[in-house]
C-alpha cells in the first residue's frame, strides 16, 4: 500500500478470506499490515505483541478485545474492526472511552444464519443425526412405527427470542412450514413483526407457550445465562429448544439436566461455552442434543463479504472517513 500520507499499522488477527486481503491490498492507504497467518487463533501473547503502536486491527470473535488489549495497543489505535456482526467480545466501554471506531458486519450474514438455524431446528426436532448414525451403525432394523419420531413445525407455536435481523430472517424462513404462532420477546416491540403475525409476549409466556424456542438475541448482560433451570422448567417436555446467538445466553448445566431427565425434548446448539466444546462434555452424550461447530454465517460467499466489509470498515476508521457498517457506541 503507497501514496502520500501517514504510515498507518494495522494488525490482523488470523487469515481471513481474500476478499478483505485485496481490498487492503489495492487500498491507497500508506499501510504496513501484519497479520496472525494462521487459521488458528493468535495466542493472546502475539496479539498483545502484534497490536503494539497499531492504528487499526482486524479482529475475530475469538480474539477478547478488552483493558489489557487497548493498553498495549497504545495511543495509535483508532479503529476495531470485527468479522462478525456479534461484539460481545469487545470491551465497548473501554473502546467508548479511548474514542476508537468500531465496524461490524451486520446484514451480509442474516440469510446464511437464519437458513443454518432453521437446518438445526429440524435436524434437532426431526432427529437427523440419531437417523443417519442408526443407518450407519446396523439400528436399522426395519419400519418401525414410532421409531425415531420427532416434532413437525406444522400447526406449531414457535417462539423467537430476539425478532432481530436474523430472528426475523428465521421467522420468515420457519412460517411457510405451517406455523401457526409465532411469539417474539425482547427489550421493545418490533413493527417489522406484523410481517409475520408476530406476537410481542412476556418471556415466560413464550416459553411455556412455544413448540420450538429459537434464540437469536445478542449476548449482554441481560442475556446472558437467561435460559436456566427456571427457563427451562416452564418448557412444554415436548418442546425443542435452539440456540444460534451466543453460548453463554444458556446455563449449560441446567440444559444437561433437562434434557437427561426429560423436561424438555431436544436441543440444537450452534454456539456453546467454551468453544471449542470440550469433546468429553455432558452435553455430546446425549442423543436429544445435537452441537455444531459455530457454522452459522459459513457460506463461502458470506464469510467472503464479511471479510471485504470488515476490510471496507477498517480502511474507513484509519482514513477517518465513513464506515459501510460503524456500530453506534
Ligand atoms: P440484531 O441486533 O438485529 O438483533 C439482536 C436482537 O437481540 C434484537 O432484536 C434485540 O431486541 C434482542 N435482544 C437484546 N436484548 C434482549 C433481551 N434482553 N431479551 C431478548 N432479546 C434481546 O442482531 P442480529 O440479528 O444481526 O444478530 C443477533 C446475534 O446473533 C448476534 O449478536 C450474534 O451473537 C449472533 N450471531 C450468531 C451467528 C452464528 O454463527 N451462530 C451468526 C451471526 C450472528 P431489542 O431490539 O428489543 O433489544
Ligand atoms: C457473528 O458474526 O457474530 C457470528 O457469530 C459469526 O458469523
Amino acid at each position: 500500500m503507497q501514496s502520500a500520507g501517514k504510515l498507518m499499522k494495522v494488525f490482523i488477527t488470523r487469515r481471513i478470506p481474500q476478499e478483505g486481503m485485496k481490498i487492503l491490498s489495492a487500498a491507497g492507504v500508506r499501510c504496513e499490515v501484519s497479520q496472525w497467518d494462521s487459521d488458528e487463533p493468535v495466542p493472546r501473547a502475539e496479539l498483545l505483541k502484534g497490536i503494539q503502536g497499531a492504528h487499526g486491527l482486524l479482529c475475530l470473535l475469538s480474539d477478547k478485545v478488552d483493558a489489557e488489549v487497548l493498553e498495549a495497543a497504545g495511543p495509535n489505535l483508532k479503529v476495531i474492526s470485527t468479522l462478525s456482526v456479534g461484539f460481545d467480545h469487545l470491551a465497548i466501554d473501554e473502546i467508548k472511552k479511548r474514542g476508537i471506531r468500531v465496524g461490524y458486519t451486520p446484514d451480509v450474514l442474516t440469510d446464511a444464519t437464519a437458513e443454518l438455524t432453521v437446518a438445526l431446528l429440524l435436524a434437532t426436532a426431526r432427529r437427523l443425526p440419531e437417523g443417519v448414525e442408526e443407518v450407519k451403525n446396523g439400528g436399522w432394523s426395519s419400519w418401525k412405527p414410532l421409531w425415531l419420531c420427532g416434532y413437525g413445525l406444522s400447526g406449531s407455536t414457535v417462539g423467537i427470542i430476539g425478532l432481530g435481523r436474523i430472528g426475523m430472517a428465521i421467522a420468515q424462513r420457519l412460517m411457510p412450514f405451517g406455523v401457526k404462532r409465532l411469539l417474539y420477546s425482547g427489550r421493545t416491540a418490533k413493527p417489522h413483526a406484523a410481517e409475520v403475525n408476530g406476537e410481542f409476549v412476556p418471556l415466560d409466556t413464550l416459553v411455556s407457550e412455544s413448540d420450538f424456542i429459537v434464540v437469536s438475541c445478542s449476548l449482554t448482560p441481560e442475556t446472558q445465562g437467561m435460559c436456566d433451570k427456571s427457563f427451562f422448567s416452564k418448557m412444554k417436555p415436548t418442546a425443542v429448544f435452539i440456540n444460534t446467538s451466543r453460548g453463554a445466553v444458556v446455563n449449560q448445566e441446567h440444559l444437561y439436566e433437562a434434557l437427561s431427565s426429560g423436561q424438555i425434548a431436544a436441543a440444537g446448539l450452534d454456539v456453546t461455552t467454551p468453544e471449542p466444546l470440550p469433546t468429553n462434555h455432558r452435553l455430546l452424550t446425549l442423543k436429544n442434543c445435537v452441537v455444531l461447530p459455530h457454522i452459522g454465517s459459513a457460506t463461502y460467499s458470506t464469510r467472503g463479504v464479511m471479510s471485504a466489509l470488515a476490510a471496507r470498515n477498517l480502511l474507513g476508521g484509519l482514513q477517518g472517513t465513513d464506515m459501510p457498517s460503524e456500530l453506534t457506541l
